[in-house]
């Protein structure tokens, strides 16, 4: 089969396309043909090495796919089903970049009807958005939340689901991407070059930063009592936390990272997905699309970030 793959960490010129042997399932895993696949950061901070994983060389790379069952060991799936899987490519799981994949049963789902391939741009993101959310940070309604760097695909879902749940939401974003912003449900949206924004912005009960530039000198005075900031994007920040604002306003901070969610938790993410999907709340901004014979380029186009939207590649 085709894939794309390294055989070493490194730049995304490492990445080669070329053949590899077809998958060979094992016992509780579901050959699927894969016709869509994205990029997310945390591909190349694998395929660079900055994210430790176990990986087994020649490693192909990516984490998400849609694509359609060859065969399958379960009940659950049958040959022509289309599914979607958004946890290939770490902790020894070779990646969703190439013709086939044998997927483990627990970690797939199905595709609603209706739903077109693009639904590969939202699967990483929007099961980001939902753990976060509601996982780690106890997301509630009636509260409200501010999410930093609102357009851009984590952000997008952030706001899609805490919009849909009833949060009064507060938007960062660049100044053209405020319509955008407010299509995904942003009550209020502040250009994030506003040299005022921090005084601008109101007391807010969470903090999603996505940019991971983690101001907590202005960014915790904005807490409400019992306010909670996530953290989960700026692996290299070492911000300056104002512990005295934090702890007398019963706040924290909640850190977490996909990468470490196991199967109940991402099989709660993949029922909030799909419906998302099927209703119409999740919906993806594709910014380029690519043939899987581009995988390096793609990866070079997520590391500049110039990618305006979603990178997807056919398969
Ligand atoms: N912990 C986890 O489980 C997890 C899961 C998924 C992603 N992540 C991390 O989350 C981050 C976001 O991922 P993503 O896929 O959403 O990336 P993305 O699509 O590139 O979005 C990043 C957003 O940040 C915005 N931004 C840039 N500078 C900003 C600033 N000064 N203030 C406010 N916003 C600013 C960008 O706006 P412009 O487009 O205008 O530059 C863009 O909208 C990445 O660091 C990723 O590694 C973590």
């Amino acid at each position: 089969m085709i894939a794309a793959y390294v055989t070493s960490p490194g730049d995304s010129s490492e990445i080669k396309v070329g053949q590899l042997p077809d998958p060979e399932p094992g016992p509780r895993e579901v050959l699927v043909k894969v016709s869509a696949v994205t990029v997310n950061h945390v591909d190349t901070f694998i395929r660079s090495g900055a994210y430790p994983t176990a990986l087994s060389y020649p490693f192909v790379i990516g984490r998400d796919l849609v694509g359609t069952v060859v065969s399958s060991p379960a009940d659950r799936f049958a040959p022509g089903d289309r599914v979607w899987c958004n946890s290939l490519g770490h902790d020894g799981r070779q990646g969703s970049f190439s013709e086939y994949c044998a997927v483990p049963e627990e970690r797939l789902y199905r595709l609603p009807d209706g739903v077109s391939d693009d639904a590969v741009a939202v699967l990483h993101t929007a099961a980001t958005a939902y753990l976060g959310l509601f996982e780690h940070a106890g997301a509630g309604y009636g509260e409200t939340i501010a999410v930093f760097g609102a357009a851009g695909g984590v952000g997008s879902a952030v706001v899609q689901l805490a919009s849909t749940a009833g949060l009064r939401v507060v938007a960062t974003a660049r100044a053209e991407d405020a319509e955008w912003c407010r299509e995904c449900g942003a009550d209020e949206v502040f250009d994030y070059a506003d040299p005022d924004l921090y005084r601008k912005l109101p007391v807010v009960d969470l903090l999603w930063d996505n940019a991971g530039r983690h101001d907590l000198l202005s960014a915790v005075p904005l807490l409400s009592r019992g306010g909670r900031i996530i953290a989960m994007a700026g692996m290299d920040s070492k911000p300056t936390l104002p512990i005295g604002e934090l702890y007398t306003r019963d706040a924290s901070i909640r850190g977490f990272a996909i990468s470490n969610a196991g199967v109940t938790a991402l099989g709660s993410a993949a029922r909030v997905v799909n419906r998302g999907l099927s209703t119409g709340i999740l919906r993806p901004r594709i910014g380029t699309r690519l043939p899987l014979a581009a995988a390096a380029e793609a990866h070079r186009l997520q590391e500049s970030g110039q990618a305006r939207g979603r990178i997807v590649l056919e398969v």
